[in-house]
């Protein structure tokens, strides 16, 4: 532990508690982290549900080196992009649950909400429908600390005394069903833009969804024409056992926003997947997605993914240790869900 007194601003801490007792990790090795002094620890959250495979991984370092040798990055502004954003977005929409996304890279989640929910407004404005302005969100839901996302957020604490948020955003308890088409009645369906829902709580105490629930609020969102969000930023990746987490339930949003995982961290990356018609919203803004390096790294991680996740059986694994949002009856150790191609467990063999 450190003693002197730290200039560094940890996030989400008390800084008088952590200044002078910081604990600096120096290296990573696979599921272990350790310290200045050389104290080992087992990284039980991944470093924060983001090192999906592990640290030390030197497969990623290459691909990102070696990308930076090449073109270290290029604006992706109007016509230009570079051959990994294009590569990387090939594999992730063939790898999303929904024929024909288009994908929107971002540099975290963060960004990734944001834009999601600017692409909801502008979808419905391109459309005839500005008046669909309102995001509805969940209480104890998490998705970043940006403005947008800070007016979705859910978790009291980290709404207070950031000034005012936005009005057209409201939260509904996380477990109801009732309580969300209750509110989406209350605001008016047609002044509705989008519901963002982490399928599995995260940040604000890993709740896992009622069973019944993510396909309610999927089937509620068709019935009202509300755009369906799935905030996948910690679920992505093999974290629900599946590419991205909605496949567990079979439902099929209109849009999904990832990070974290995608790169397992090792450098920034994020983005939204737009399915179905959501595309014909314009003119995304952000300014740095598609960094060759990133997609270059996440481009690698993809193969690792695909032949070494599926090896350790991974969804067996989330089931086991954080229970399963599924009912009993569908769980993979009574035989009667089947990975589809491509996914991360596909190829694994059950130790159920
Ligand atoms: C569900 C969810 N959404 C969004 C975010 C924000 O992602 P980032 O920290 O990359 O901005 C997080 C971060 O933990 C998250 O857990």
């Amino acid at each position: 532990m450190a003693s002197s007194d730290s200039r560094f601003w940890h996030p989400f801490a008390d800084m008088h508690a952590v200044r002078s007792a910081e604990l600096t990790l120096v290296s990573g090795d696979g599921v272990h982290v350790t310290d200045e002094d050389g104290r080992r620890y087992l990284d039980g959250t991944a470093s924060l549900w983001n090192v999906n495979v592990g640290h030390g991984r030197t497969e990623l370092a290459e691909a990102a080196a070696a990308q930076m040798r090449e073109l270290a990055t290029y604006g992706a502004f109007g016509a230009f992009n570079n051959p990994r954003a294009r590569e990387l977005t090939d594999r992730l929409a063939d790898l999303a649950p929904v024929a024909d996304s288009r994908i929107f890279l971002t540099s975290g989640g963060g960004d990734s909400i944001d834009t999601a929910a600017k692409l909801a407004r502008r979808y419905f404005a391109a459309i005839g429908q500005p008046e669909r302005v309102h995001l509805i969100s969940r209480s104890q839901g998490y998705h970043g600390t940006h403005g947008l996302g800070t007016s979705l957020g859910g978790i009291p604490a980290n709404r207070v005394d950031v000034g005012p948020l936005d009005p057209n955003a409201s939260q509904v308890p996380h477990d109801s069903l009732e309580a969300l088409e209750t509110e989406i009645e209350r605001v008016g369906a047609d002044r509705v833009a989008a519901v963002f829902v982490e399928p599995v709580i995260g940040a604000g105490g890993v709740h896992q969804p009622r069973p019944g629930y993510i396909e309610g609020v999927d089937a509620l969102c068709k019935r009202t024409g509300v755009l369906h969000v799935v905030d996948a930023v910690i679920a992505g990746f093999g974290r629900l056992g599946e590419w991205f987490g909605p496949e567990r339930w079979g439902i099929r949003p209109d849009m999904i926003t990832f990070a974290k995982g995608v790169t397992s961290a090792y450098i920034p990356l994020g983005g939204v997947i737009l399915m179905l018609t959501a595309n014909a919203a314009k003119k995304p803004s952000e300014n740095v997605g598609g960094f060759g390096i990133a997609c270059a790294a996440m481009e690698a991680l993809c193969r690792q993914y695909a032949a070494e996740l599926g090896k350790y059986n991974i969804r067996v694994v989330c089931l086991r240790s954080a229970g399963s949002p599924d009912s009993p009856s569908s769980s993979p150790c009574a035989g009667t869900s089947t990975p589809r191609a491509g996914s991360p467990t596909t190829g694994s063999t059950s130790t159920c």
